[in-house]
């Protein structure tokens, strides 16, 4: 699984996704990034990027509730944690992708994994 607290740089390819202010805090932004669909959330002015499709049975992810850094899927109530994509609740045991997030010059980028 892809996890940005241990990616490699020279294997990520940063690919820009829209100016800071479309995901303003408390807010979030999804995108669609070759063939991943991707939730951005704003935590208290820091940005995380994750896979927007719960490991459990495909939920919509992105839809559910923050609690602190963790997401809810809005259908069987699993939790991730946004920082590390790590599955913290049942009913999902598998995590989710997460991914490396950069500001440059008031613009975020998302790094994905090079093909
Ligand atoms: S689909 Fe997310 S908890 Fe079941």
């Amino acid at each position: 699984m892809f996890n940005y607290t241990a990616f490699e740089e020279s294997k990520v390819e940063f690919v820009e996704i829209a100016p800071t202010s479309e995901i303003p805090n408390g807010e979030r932004l999804f995108v669609e990034l070759g063939d991943k669909p991707i939730v951005i959330f704003n935590i208290a002015g820091q940005l995380f990027a994750v896979g927007d499709v719960c490991t459990h049975d495909d939920g919509p992810l992105g839809d559910g509730v923050v609690e602190g850094y963790h997401i809810v899927c809005p259908r069987h109530g699993a939790e991730f944690d946004v920082q590390t994509g790590k599955a913290v609740q049942m009913p999902a045991v598998i995590d989710i992708p997460a991914y490396p997030v950069r500001i440059r010059d008031g613009t975020v980028f998302v790094g994905l994994p090079k093909e």
